[in-house]
């Protein structure tokens, strides 16, 4: 299994080669993988920012403890979660749907209700903290995706998703920084490549019942 094989190379990169950049291909398809991530409902409720402007990522870096990551690896990734999830959103996806599928929009009046209803009864906090785990679905997609094109990643939390909406003009938008990951490729003087796999034995995490 290939993708096993990706997943005993990839680590966590500390030290990016900031000479190598991703290839345009290599892009389409990580932004492919993400595209095509299940999420709950099939809403898609996220936006994910592709950033190459150094300066930006200057001002990013203070706002992510000052991890080199940041300015020296090809790209960042920001994974953003909708803040407002309404009746739109959902009205918006069953026209999608629809056009896809060749059906009238009217087929899906009764899913749609059925949506509606669930989201009616939780709160504008339930409803962001649902979209941002959403979040962590596509940067899985990706993680994945680069593992099997060799394409170095570090996923991170470690960053101020407040100083983020600020710089980036997200919470106009509707929009907050739920997670964000660095991709390029590692440069040969980062220790943690050669560092061994730290995982739990198989038997620590599963029960057959
Ligand atoms: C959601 C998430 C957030 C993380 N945040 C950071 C971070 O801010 N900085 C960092 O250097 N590594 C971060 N990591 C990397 C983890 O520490 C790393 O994936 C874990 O120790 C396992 O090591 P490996 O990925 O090298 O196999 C994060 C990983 C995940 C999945």
């Amino acid at each position: 299994m290939k993708l096993l094989e990706g997943l005993n190379w990839r680590y966590a990169t500390k030290k990016f080669d900031s000479d190598r950049k991703i290839s345009e291909g290599k892009l389409l398809q990580i932004k492919e993988a993400i595209r095509l991530t299940p999420t709950s409902y099939g809403l898609q409720l996220f936006k994910v920012l592709i950033i190459e402007d150094p300066d930006l990522r200057k001002k990013l870096r203070i706002a992510s403890y000052d991890q080199s990551q940041i300015t020296d690896a090809s790209h960042l990734v920001v994974f953003c979660n909708y803040l407002v999830v309404d009746d739109k959103v959902v009205d918006d996806y069953m026209a999608l749907k629809a056009r896809s599928e060749e059906k009238n929009i009217d087929d899906f009046k009764g899913y749609a209700d059925f949506i509606k209803q669930d989201f009616s009864n939780r709160t504008e906090e339930e409803k962001s903290i649902y979209t941002a785990k959403q979040t962590y679905l596509a940067l899985s997609s990706l993680l994945n995706a680069c593992a099997e094109l060799k394409v170095d990643a570090c996923p991170m939390e470690g960053f101020e998703p407040e100083k983020y909406n600020e710089t980036l003009g997200l919470s106009e938008r509707g929009l907050n920084a739920a997670v964000i990951t660095t991709i390029g490729y590692r440069s040969a003087e980062d220790r943690s490549q050669y560092a061994k796999k730290v995982r739990k034995p198989e038997g620590d995490i599963f029960e057959l019942i």
